[in-house]
This record gives structure tokens, sequence and C-alpha cells, in this order.
């Protein structure tokens, strides 16, 4: 029996990918490569001395999709691909809703018909969107501030449905909180298309040299240093945490929520003198306006998590900060380079 991660590829995907072969699970990677590149499989294999199978396939190729399926015996699905920047989200909505909403709709209603009903579904603290309740628990009102956080917010809610029409679903709702890092080899880790948009590839992009400044989105919030707050998580302590969710769905049925986080925020410019002292390089910068969309503070209550999957962060900022600086280091363009 083998697990499907779709976005296999990807920054977290791949990470997952890496951290179930080595707990031992056999699994099938899907991935339509707009925003991803198999050369991160490529490395995993290498990395694990594991093999399994890939297919390039849009979740909206439902014939194609269907095929993965009547080929492979397949006991759960780690569904990751999706559409995932903010604010382009917010210049392409329709686009951000078709791949991320239709997408989904395709592959549960294969997996159903496939009699596969237990999912570990990628959510996001962005469908917390403004709270003013710190730190942030799984029972709050959901009220998602952009088209992505929608997404994820109207996934979750078609997946409760889903499961009140056929209580065989068992799925587990994970919300990231701010993925960084990377594996420690250094090997795999976050690519992203051209300018990065999220804070930590910008600044190891700094420290490399490729940008010349970081510009800080404000310095005027209500924080301890004006500069926003986030709770960064390393995305292996985040592959763990999908590892010990899938445990759970392949045990018992019904839906659960958790919030996949440190439970510590960190601002802007703590994470720059980070990063500083990991690289031993300056990062210059400038302070700008607010970025439109943005919170002033973020971060989670992770114990749901830690009582119920036996899942914690692990992994402190001066490791996230090393392992993100490592792959920027061996991989100073990325996948592209191999
Ligand atoms: C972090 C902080 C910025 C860039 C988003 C999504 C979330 C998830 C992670 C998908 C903020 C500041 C940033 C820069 C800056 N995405 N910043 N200069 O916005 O918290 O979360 O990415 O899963 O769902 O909402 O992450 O890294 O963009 O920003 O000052 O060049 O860094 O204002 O305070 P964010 P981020």
């Amino acid at each position: 029996m083998a697990v499907l991660i779709t976005g296999g590829a990807g920054f977290i995907g791949s990470h997952t990918c890496l951290a179930l072969l080595q707990a031992g699970f056999e699994i099938v990677v899907v991935d339509n490569e707009s925003n991803s590149r198999k050369t991160s499989l490529k490395r995993i294999g290498e990395l694990t001395g594991k093999r399994f199978t890939y297919y390039q396939v849009d979740l909206l190729d439902q014939a194609a999709l269907n095929g993965v399926f009547s080929g492979h015996s397949i006991e759960a699905v780690i569904h990751f691909a999706g559409l995932k920047g903010v604010g382009e989200s917010v210049e392409q909505p329709l686009r951000y809703y078709d791949n991320n909403l239709t997408g989904t709709l395709f592959l549960c209603k294969i997996m159903e018909k496939h009699g596969v009903t237990r999912m570990v579904f990628s959510s996001s603290a962005a469908v917390y969107g403004v709270q003013d309740r710190l730190p942030l628990t799984e029972d709050l009102p959901l009220n998602a501030i952009n088209p992505f956080g929608r997404t994820k917010l109207m996934i979750e809610q078609i997946l409760r449905d889903a499961h009140v029409a056929n209580p065989k679903w068992a799925i587990s709702l994970l919300r990231y909180f701010n993925p960084i890092g990377a594996h420690e080899s250094g090997q795999i880790g976050e690519d992203p298309n051209g300018i990065p948009n999220n804070l930590v590839p910008y600044i190891t992009q700094v420290a490399a040299g490729k940008l010349t400044e970081l510009k800080v989105f404000g310095n005027d919030y209500h924080t301890h240093d004006g500069t926003g707050v986030r709770d960064y998580i390393h995305v292996m302590d985040l592959a763990e945490g999908h590892v010990k969710a899938l445990e759970k769905v392949l045990k018992s049925p019904g839906v659960e929520t958790y919030n996949l986080g440190t439970g510590t925020g960190y601002s802007v410019l703590e994470m720059v003198r980070a990063f500083e002292k990991v690289s031993g390089r300056k990062i210059p910068y400038q302070v700008v306006q607010r970025r439109p969309g943005d919170i002033a503070v973020s971060y989670a209550d992770p114990s749901k998590a830690k009582q119920e999957l036996g899942w914690s962060a692990q992994r402190g900022l001066d490791q996230m900060c090393k392992d993100a600086w490592r792959w920027q280091e061996k991989n100073p363009k990325g996948y592209i380079d191999s």
C-alpha cells in the first residue's frame, strides 16, 4: 500500500517525502512542476537510497490522475498541490480558485471512486486572518483575508462536508505557520521562482549577494521593535508533523485540525540578526511602507498537535537559519544548476 503525495516535488512536499521514506512508507508522487523541479525528487532518492514512482501530473487532468490511482494501491493521500502566493492570489483570484479548489475536488472524487478516504491536507495559518487573540488556537473563528487563504478555508470546509456525507473519511487539516530552512544535507530546500516573496529566501539571497538589500515592510507595527512578528518553523519539523498526522488518519476516521508552529514569534529584525550571526554576512536593509494585507503578529498555540499527534517542533531559530543558509550556499541558483 502506498501514500500518494500531491505536490511532492515542492518545498514542503519534498521534505515530507524524505521524512516518509525514512519512516518506512512507500510513496507515489505527483506534481505539475509549475512551482517545483523534479531534481528535488532525484536528490531525495540519493539521500535515502529508496526508490519511488513519480508522475508529472496536474490535478486538473482527471484522466491522468485516475490512472495513477488505477496503477497503484493507494491507502492515503497527503495533499500539498496548490498555488500559494498571497500577493499573486489577490492579482489572479480566478486562477487560484480554479487551481486550488477544482484540483482538490477532482482529487477527492477520484479518491472516493477508488475507495481512498484518508487525507492529510496542507492548510495554512492564513485561514485565521486578523485575530485579536494570541496565540492562535484551532477553535478560533476563521476569516481569511486574501484569495489564497480563502481557498484553504474553503477546502477545509469541503473536506468537513465530505466527512459528514461519508463518515469513512479520515482527515487531518494542518495549518502551517511560516515554514523555513532546509534539510541538514543542503541537498533540498526552498527554490522560489524569481524574486522571493517570503522573508527568509529573500534574506538568504541578500546574504549570498544575489539581491542587494532587504526591504523591511514597515516598522510601525505594535510589536517590540515595530516590525512584523511570525512563527517560523523548520521545514523538517513540519515534515515530521505530516508523518504523525498520516499515522493518525491511518488509525481513525474523523476530521481534526492542527496548528503546526513552534509557539514562538520572531520579528523581521530578529530574523535579520539571526542570519547575520549564522552567515557571518551583513544583511543591508531599508525600512519601507507596510505590505498590503500583512498582519502585525501571528504565532501558534501548538499544544493540540502535541497532545493528539505526539508532535512538537524540535529545531530552534539558529538551526533554521543555519540550514537555510547551507542550502543557499550549496545551491546559489536553486535546483536549475543540476
Ligand atoms: C514574513 C514577515 C513581512 C518579505 C505567507 C503566507 C503564508 C505562508 C507563508 C504559504 C512579514 C516581512 C517579508 C520581505 C519583509 N505561505 N517581509 N520583507 O506573509 O507571514 O506568510 O508566507 O503557505 O500562508 O501568508 O510570510 O515571509 O512573506 O513575511 O519585511 O521582503 O516578513 O512583512 O512581517 P507571511 P512572509
